[in-house]
């Protein structure tokens, strides 16, 4: 019965005994087989012929202070074979004890757990490269996270100067324009001068000659008076155009109609003298909002460009038409449409480009349009297209007219 029991445990499992001093003196054939030594060298050894070097000596200790105190010692113990190959068991050593209580020996059942310590080991080695790895990842997340961080803020930096640079170039480009212009302004200053001062000469000469021929005082007073006026408003045209170069940032609800007059006046002369008719046409009371002067600069390019179309054109129908309307009271529409045979269709896409212009250097700074649509968007945050009529060029300026409304008329219902 006893025997069957020892048979049992001894073919499944690997066993051995040991003297008290732990001298072999007994082990089944598992045991040879795993420790790689043969019956003939095991019996007599010590048991520590199969002491694994990594093992520490505080674990023998602690075995011998168990198994010595009469007490099952159990643990997952690493030894070494033979040929110097790890093997893991699970041991149970227990103390066998004679009639008198005293050890007489010790029987150890073991069974290999190698194969299952590998895979763990494996696994934890797996597991720490894991940690490892994951660390590392975090860390260069971070560090990946703080060079866009950086870079971030370093191109919003640039951005930032390169908006505030163009800004000062479109100023700069304004101020060009303005210029520019003040140099075809200055021909029509010219234009503006030339009746008045036919007038004024006139008036002289009747002057020279009343006071030669002793006519009475208060027709040369009348004649001196009216020299005045006309000196008077000579000066005046000079004002207009001064007050259109200086710089005036200041926005307010202006209307429509005001920065027109503003423009016609500057031109009038010219553009009569080219025998341009004038129709202005539609809701010229439309109020905005914005600085007027701005609006009168755009109003001038567009004037100016069809008086220059015109300087080609000798033939056919000669007039400049402005006209106002509003696209669902959201946005007011004003239109300059001129019957001088309209832009070139390679040029269309272009002529808002700054410089572009198909004319002469000296004529031309190909500014106008497009300062005339900085300001529109920029200033007016509207839109302005050109196209070609049956009859010339055609321009569409679109601003939204948001709660600068004029106020209604309660007969407006
Ligand atoms: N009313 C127009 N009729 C025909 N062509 C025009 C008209 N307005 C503008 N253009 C074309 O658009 C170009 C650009 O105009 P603009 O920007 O004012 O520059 P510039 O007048 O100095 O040439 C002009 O050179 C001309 O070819
Ligand atoms: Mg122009």
């Amino acid at each position: 019965m006893l025997q069957q029991y020892i048979d049992a445990i001894e073919s499944s499992n690997i066993v051995s005994r040991t003297d008290i001093h732990g001298i072999i003196t007994f082990v089944n054939d598992e045991f040879c087989k795993i420790s790689g030594y043969s019956r003939e060298e095991l019996i007599g050894a010590d048991h520590n012929i199969v002491r694994h070097p990594d093992v520490p000596a505080s674990n023998f200790k602690r075995l011998w202070k168990t198994i010595l105190a009469k007490q099952t010692y159990k643990a997952t113990v690493k030894n070494r074979a033979k040929d110097g190959k790890t093997f893991y068991v699970n041991t149970t050593i227990v103390p066998i004890l004679d009639e008198e209580g005293e050890i007489r020996e010790f029987v150890a059942i073991r069974y290999d757990v190698t194969k299952e310590m590998e895979l763990r080991m494996r696994l934890e080695e797996k597991e720490k490269e894991l940690e490892a790895l994951n660390r590392s990842l975090e860390e260069r997340v971070r560090q990946q996270t703080r060079k866009l961080q950086e870079l971030n803020r370093w191109l919003e930096e640039r951005v930032r100067e390169e908006i505030a640079k163009n800004e000062e170039k479109q100023q700069m480009l304004l101020w060009q324009s303005r210029f520019a212009s003040m140099g075809q302004m200055t021909a029509n200053i010219a234009h503006q001068w030339r009746q008045p001062l036919t007038e004024l000469n006139l008036t002289l000469f009747n002057l020279k000659t009343s006071v030669e021929s002793g006519e009475d005082p208060q027709k040369i007073q009348t004649l001196y008076n009216q020299s005045r006026r006309i000196i008077g408003s000579m000066s005046q045209t000079i004002e207009d155009f001064m007050s259109f170069f200086r710089p005036d940032r200041a926005t307010s609800t202006f209307s429509v109609e005001q920065s027109l007059e503003d423009a016609l006046s500057l031109v009038s002369k010219a553009l009569e003298k080219k025998e341009i008719e004038i129709r202005i046409e539609g809701d010229r009371e439309m109020i905005l909002q914005g600085i007027p002067n701005e609006l009168t600069q755009v109003f001038l390019n567009l004037f100016q460009n069809a008086m220059e179309a015109f300087d080609d054109k000798t033939e056919g129908e000669r007039w400049l038409r402005i006209h106002f309307s509003r696209d669902q009271e959201t946005f007011a529409v004003i239109v300059v449409e001129d019957s001088a045979g309209g832009i070139p269709e390679m040029a269309l896409e272009k002529i808002f480009e700054p410089y572009f212009s198909t004319k002469s250097s000296s004529q031309g700074t190909g500014l106008g349009l497009f300062m005339s649509r900085l300001i529109i968007q920029k200033s007016f945050r509207g839109s302005i297209r050109a196209f070609n009529s049956l009859k010339g060029a055609l321009f569409i300026i679109k601003i939204p007219l948001n709660d600068a409304k004029e106020p209604k008329e309660p007969d407006d219902v």
